[in-house]
C-alpha cells in the first residue's frame, strides 16, 4: 500500500494472480507512487504513457492469442485510459502543470477498478490456459516478451 502526502490517495499493487500481469502492475504502482512526489513532472508523465502503451498492448495480445471473450470491452476502456493520459500529455506540454497532479489522484481508482473486473477476468482466463500445453507456452512466450 502506498500512502501519498501530497494528494492523500493511497493504493495497492492491483495483483490479479497471473504473474506476468502482476509484473506489469507492480511497475504500474511504482509509475505511479513516482507521480505522487512533486518535481519532472513532465518526465514521469511521459514514463507512464510509455509504460501504459506497452501494458494494455500486452494484455490485448493476451487477449487475441486465448480469444478471450470480453475483448471489446476491455481494449475499449484501455483505448480511454490512453487517450486521457495523451491528453494529459498534450495540456501539460501547453502549460497546464496541475493537470499532472489530478491524473495521479484519480487514476489509481480508475485502475483499481479496471484491475478487479477487466484484468481480474483476463487473469482466471490466462491462469486457467497454463494447465493446458499448447497454449501455456503461447502465453509464457508473450509474458517473457513482455518483461524483456
Ligand atoms: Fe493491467
Ligand atoms: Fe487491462
Amino acid at each position: 500500500m502506498t500512502v501519498n502526502a501530497q494528494t492523500g490517495a493511497d493504493f495497492g499493487y492491483f495483483e490479479v494472480g497471473f504473474e506476468p500481469m502482476d509484473a506489469l502492475h507492480r511497475e504500474f504502482h511504482d509509475l505511479l507512487a513516482a507521480m505522487q512526489q512533486p518535481g519532472d513532472e513532465g518526465e514521469k508523465l511521459l514514463a507512464l504513457h510509455e509504460h501504459l502503451l506497452r501494458h494494455c498492448s500486452q494484455e490485448e495480445r493476451w487477449m487475441r492469442e486465448s480469444s478471450f471473450p470480453a475483448r471489446d470491452c476491455h481494449e475499449s476502456e484501455h483505448e480511454m485510459l490512453l487517450e486521457v493520459v495523451a491528453e494529459v500529455r498534450r495540456r501539460f506540454d501547453a502549460g497546464d502543470s496541475e493537470i499532472v497532479i489530478r491524473l495521479a489522484q484519480e487514476l489509481p481508482h480508475w485502475f483499481e477498478v479496471h484491475a478487479n473486473t477487466m484484468d481480474a477476468a483476463l487473469a482466471v482466463h490466462l491462469r486457467g490456459l497454463e494447465g493446458a500445453a499448447a497454449p501455456a507456452g503461447a502465453m509464457r512466450a508473450g509474458a517473457e516478451e513482455a518483461t524483456a
